[in-house]
């Protein structure tokens, strides 16, 4: 795998052509968007997985780390994931009642999630992440939102199509200090709901002071802590980062990784503020749909019985170390960085966004998919690692050959 093999992407590109006259941007992820830079090389659509390998609409196989952007955990078409879904499939998908499944996961997620004493469904990350906004505003009856990392579209307040009002609610702080939370609440007591927070990949570890210090201001100011798991959560550890940093926020949200790719997502935390769903009106029709709570029980009983989380830590431990050794060989300024089951890609130079493009340009050429962070999943073994990994090592020589990294 090494080695360059000849790859036709031409009828992703061709249909990429048909998907611009009717949808807008040609896709609805950001991320899933292909770079017209990597015309030649980049697929534009994939159309089957299993385990860690991914076939696109030409037919060439891929070994894929972006694992759909994150919610892939255990592996493309999972057996023991899809025979639920399957089973579920024969009873029925969403129903004009609530069904069973609903407590029975929401059970199974108390018992593991340590800041869950009550859980509620809804289907995205984004929008799971606006209900705990939601209910910490209406459990502290203040307005303002202190952010920090990505939390979906809904949440994201810096582009156009927001009302001034609304926008003036948010406040986005940096990762790893936690003076500006602390100016910001000491100048605006009594403002602030909620501190929400999304772990950063590649400085995660200052989490375990930085998420020590927001659980002492929030609770010196009467603030909901809140964490976005959904990367996180069934990746860094099950229970994502307050399992990891031993830190229990108010509220998380888990999605992604707990479903292994249905959409699934859920609200969880203390009984006092998660009471407040009802006056804060948070309901959704798909809420409870059957498909994902089946693949989430499923996922559930995999982790439960297997070391999921470690296996996919000693994988990533193995893909840092094997590329960190080639960049070092090579004398190249790039490294992944950050916790092994979200390892980021950092090329530390000037020209830092070409270069990461034409890695993402050979890596292909070579059978791999990459994204900036590259999360390694269950069904990854080390046989396919060592492969990755010198089909990496081989992309940056080729990278260092054309002089890509003189400046
Ligand atoms: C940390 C984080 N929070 C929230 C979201 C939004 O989730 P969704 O795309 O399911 O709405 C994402 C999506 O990538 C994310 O990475």
């Amino acid at each position: 795998m090494a080695t360059e093999t000849k790859r036709s992407v031409e009828q992703s590109w061709k249909l990429f052509g048909r998907a611009e006259e009717v949808i807008p941007m040609g896709t609805q992820t950001h991320s899933k968007a292909p770079r017209s830079s990597m015309r030649d090389v980049e697929p534009c659509y994939l159309v089957r997985g299993e385990g860690c390998r991914v076939w696109d609409l030409d037919g060439n196989e891929y070994i894929d780390f972006r694992n759909g952007l994150g919610p892939i955990s255990l592996g493309y078409r999972y057996p023991a994931v899809d025979e639920a879904i399957r089973r579920q499939l024969d009873s029925g998908i969403v129903f004009s009642y609530s069904h069973p499944l609903e407590v029975e996961v929401a059970e199974e997620l108390i018992k593991v999630l340590p800041c869950a004493e009550q859980v509620r469904f809804l289907k995205t990350g984004g929008e799971a992440m606006a209900a705990t906004h939601r209910l910490a505003r209406a459990y502290t009856g203040r307005d303002q939102i202190l952010t920090c990392g990505y939390h979906g579209w809904i949440n994201t307040m810096s582009k156009t199509g927001v009302p001034e009002a609304t926008r003036a609610t948010y406040t986005a702080l940096p990762w790893g200090d936690k003076r500006p939370f602390e100016e910001f609440l000491q100048a605006h007591p009594g403002d602030v709901a909620a501190v929400s927070v999304a772990c950063s990949y590649g400085d995660i570890e200052q989490g375990h002071q930085f998420l020590k210090d927001l659980r002492e201001l929030t609770n010196q100011y009467g603030v909901v802590l809140i964490y976005d798991e959904i990367v996180m959560g069934f990746r860094l550890r099950r229970a994502g980062a307050q399992e990891y940093f031993g830190v229990t926020p108010d509220l998380a949200v888990f999605a992604k990784g707990i479903s292994n790719g249905v959409p699934l997502s859920c609200y969880v935390g203390n009984r006092a503020v998660m009471g407040t769903v009802q006056e804060a009106v948070i309901s959704s029709t798909f809420g409870g749909d059957t498909l994902g709570l089946a693949a989430a029980k499923a996922v559930l009983d995999v982790y439960a019985n297997n070391d999921v989380i470690g296996t996919i830590w000693a994988r990533g431990e193995q893909l840092h170390a094997g590329f960190n050794a080639h960049c070092r060989r090579l004398d190249v300024p790039v490294c992944f960085k950050g916790a092994a089951p979200v390892g980021q890609l950092v090329f530390d130079h000037p020209n830092s966004g070409d270069l990461f493009l034409r890695f993402n340009a050979e890596v292909l050429k070579r059978g791999l998919i990459i994204y900036s962070v590259c999360y390694t999943s269950f069904s990854h073994t080390e046989a396919i690692i060592d492969s990755s990994v010198a089909a990496m090592g081989a992309s940056l020589e080729a990278m260092k050959n054309d002089g890509l990294f003189d400046s």
